[in-house]
């Protein structure tokens, strides 16, 4: 049996959930980065004694898009696996129900799926702090539920989401570097979708770029920003969806 841990956490957020949630498994694990090389770390296939956990971000509602054809290109041979989904703090819509769609595809079995609320990593201020200790313990909570869950006869997760999947709607966020750039390159090398060309890190492809701040996030000259007034419309807008606490979930066979 080996443990998996694929994941996409450009800002850390997805990452520290599934830390909170593997904790419950005491046994090594793999972690594989799906914006790392678009999969080519990937093992060929999984053996049905495997258990793979996996993890993305909401985005828009749904699964970062690029995730998709690397996730259907798997071959999962029946290994056991787990949905887990990080949220800002408004609603994670379709994005477990699309994840646990191309999972099938690649013939994972998915027994469990959490959705967790973060802190929304384009608007801080909602989900502010989270995961803090109340969903630290919940999460554990969940984690071990998940654990039993696999030991008992397969049975699908039922998760929520309509298909067709809610329309992808990017969002116009867009960093660009500052004079402080020292053209080291690492964001251009590890931008999941390539969209800021190699040689001219300041430029940002605003039709490729998927708004997922990793390269704010990694920038060791903390160079890379969003435009301040695109921020502070994004956080007008997004104050009633994103008030108040929303919860975590767990959804698996009782
Ligand atoms: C492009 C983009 C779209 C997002 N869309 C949603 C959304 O529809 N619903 C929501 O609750 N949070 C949304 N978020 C917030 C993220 O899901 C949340 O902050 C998540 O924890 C980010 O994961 P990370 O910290 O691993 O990058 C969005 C964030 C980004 C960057």
């Amino acid at each position: 049996m080996k443990f998996y841990v694929l994941y996409f956490s450009p800002t850390g957020g997805t990452k520290k959930v599934l830390d909170i949630i593997c904790s419950a498994w005491d046994c090594p694990k793999e972690y594989i980065n799906l914006s790392d090389a678009s999969g080519m770390n990937l093992p060929a296939s999984f053996d049905e004694n495997d258990i793979c956990i996996v993890g993305v971000p909401s985005f828009s509602g749904r699964v970062p898009q690029f995730i998709i054809p690397i996730l259907k290109q798997l071959n999962g041979n029946k290994a056991k696996a787990i949905l887990v989904t990080a949220y800002g703090n408004r609603d994670f819509d379709d994005t477990l129900l699309e994840l646990k769609d191309a999972m099938e595809e690649a013939d994972f079995l998915c027994y469990c799926a959490i959705a967790a609320a973060t802190r929304h990593s384009v608007v801080p201020k909602y989900g502010t702090g989270r995961p803090d200790s109340d969903d630290i313990k919940e999460l554990k909570q969940f984690a071990r539920k998940c654990r039993e869950a696999l030991d008992k006869p397969f049975s699908a997760v039922s998760v929520p989401g309509n298909r067709p999947y809610r329309q992808y709607s990017p969002i116009p966020i867009h960093p660009k570097a500052d004079h402080h750039c020292t053209a080291c390159g690492l964001c251009s090398q590890k931008c999941p979708v390539h969209a800021i060309p190699s040689g001219n890190y300041r430029k940002c492809s605003s039709k490729v770029c998927i708004s997922c701040l990793q390269c704010i996030a990694l920038c060791p000259a903390k160079a890379r920003h969003i435009n301040p007034v695109i921020l502070k419309i994004a956080e007008v807008k997004m104050k009633k969806l994103c008030d108040g606490r929303k919860p975590n979930l767990l959804f698996h066979l009782s």
